[in-house]
């Protein structure tokens, strides 16, 4: 029997020959609930080649979609776009399988398979600028280190217009569909912001940097190909759009309050001071770290003007859920922000100091000094709190155009 898994084409002379990884929920801490794709493809040109791998254990549904449209043997070129190892997992067994004449990489991607594979496989350095012939067609490469590896590289296929963006611009979406045009935009334009938020949110100046290049050198994009979700084919100015906000950090009129509560103090406080951001006119998401995922927070900072974090002391320590989530904030270091610290305690009162110390670590502008109180809130702090809601208010206001 013919394998069930077949090639898509997605040009002229490209097809997706990746894998659907539907039951995918974590991705190092990131939550992915709708699973993911690892995208590869098959370039038909003179030398077929091979554009990335997919996860280990993925291969043989990536060989099973090669063979649907040519004899895996055939392919002449790998091109690794990106080392991480969702993308040159099999990669080695790939190389074993069908004897490629050559195998590329960016620079810094030939030293990183090495260091991943042991002794990694022979590659051909391509450094930025560099073209590659296939014979009928032409890839022409562009760095984008730490977009989001050292290793990161972009591959244009001059002749389609289509450009090979790894990581960039893709999703953790899982589907059977396989262009952008074919799916809801509220899910794209949810998942995609995901990702970048928890992707991409500590190396935004470099998106930035690397929108301007690919507008500086007139690349005509006609069809965008990420490592992971749809096919960009149609919403090309939307998804490039859409990153040069996030990468500029343009807050709106929201702040997202975080906490965690042992006898639900706290989460009196978290209430009074969202009701004072309310009062202020201010958009408000009050996340609880016992229901809401890190992630879910992330995505919510994307377009925040200020994080309000809060949290019962236990043992002279914040709660565990907001240790996790603080750390994982100050790895992504999301900008622009905001903010202040407050919590409930017994009989010392560790946490809010604790939390102030970490947002100052990844730069939010602190308002205020910790707010804190012993037991139960009384009317007075409540009052406080909702005081402290519309003194942020009042500076979002100030900061935010309408
Ligand atoms: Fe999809 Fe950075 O790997």
């Amino acid at each position: 029997m013919s394998s069930p898994f077949k090639a898509i084409q997605i040009s002229d002379h490209v097809h997706w020959v990746g894998a659907i990884d539907w039951n995918v929920r974590d991705f190092h801490g990131y939550m992915t609930k709708r699973g993911s794709t690892y995208n590869a493809y098959l370039v038909l040109a003179d030398k077929i080649t091979l554009m990335d791998t997919v996860k280990a254990p993925f291969r043989e549904e990536m060989m099973a979609r090669i063979a649907s449209v040519i004899n895996p043997a055939d392919i002449q070129y790998i091109v690794s776009n990106h080392s991480e190892m969702d993308h040159s997992g099999c990669l080695i067994e790939v190389i074993d399988q069908v004897k490629p004449e050559k195998v590329f990489s960016s620079v810094m991607g030939a030293k990183t398979l090495k260091e991943i594979h042991h002794p990694g496989p022979a590659v051909t350095p391509l450094k930025d600028g560099d073209s590659l012939s296939l014979g009928s067609m032409t890839l022409s490469f562009l760095e984008t280190r730490m977009l989001h590896w050292p290793d990161s590289m972009f591959s244009y296929l001059v002749e389609e217009q289509l450009l090979f963006a790894q990581d960039a611009f893709g999703m953790h979406l899982a589907s059977s569909q396989r262009f952008d045009d074919e799916l809801d935009p509220a899910i794209l334009r949810y998942e995609a912001a995901t990702y970048f938020a928890n992707i991409l949110t500590p190396y935004a100046a470099l998106v930035t940097k690397l929108l301007a290049r690919v507008a500086a050198a007139g690349l005509k994009l006609r069809i965008i190909a990420p490592d992971h979700g749809p096919v960009w084919r149609k919403d090309i100015p939307g998804i490039l759009s859409r990153y040069a906000d996030w990468a500029a950090h343009k807050p709106s009129r929201k702040a997202v309050v975080v906490y965690g509560t042992m006898w639900h103090s706290t989460e009196k406080m978290a209430q009074a001071i969202t009701e004072g951001l309310l009062t202020g006119g201010i958009d408000v998401k009050l996340m609880s770290m016992d229901v809401c995922h890190r992630s879910d927070v992330v995505y919510e900072l994307l377009d925040a003007a200020a994080l309000v974090v809060g949290s019962s002391t236990l043992n002279n320590n914040m709660l565990p859920g907001m240790a996790d989530i603080l750390t994982y904030l100050k790895g992504l270091k999301p900008g622009n922000l905001m903010g202040a610290a407050f919590g409930s305690y017994g009989w010392s009162g560790e946490a809010p100091r604790q939390i102030q110390e970490m947002l100052a670590d990844f730069k939010v502008d602190l308002l205020a000094d910790p707010l804190q109180t012993r037991h139960v809130p009384d009317p007075s702090v409540l009052a406080q709190c909702c005081d402290l809601g519309r003194i942020i208010a009042e500076k979002i206001c100030q900061k935010v155009t309408p």
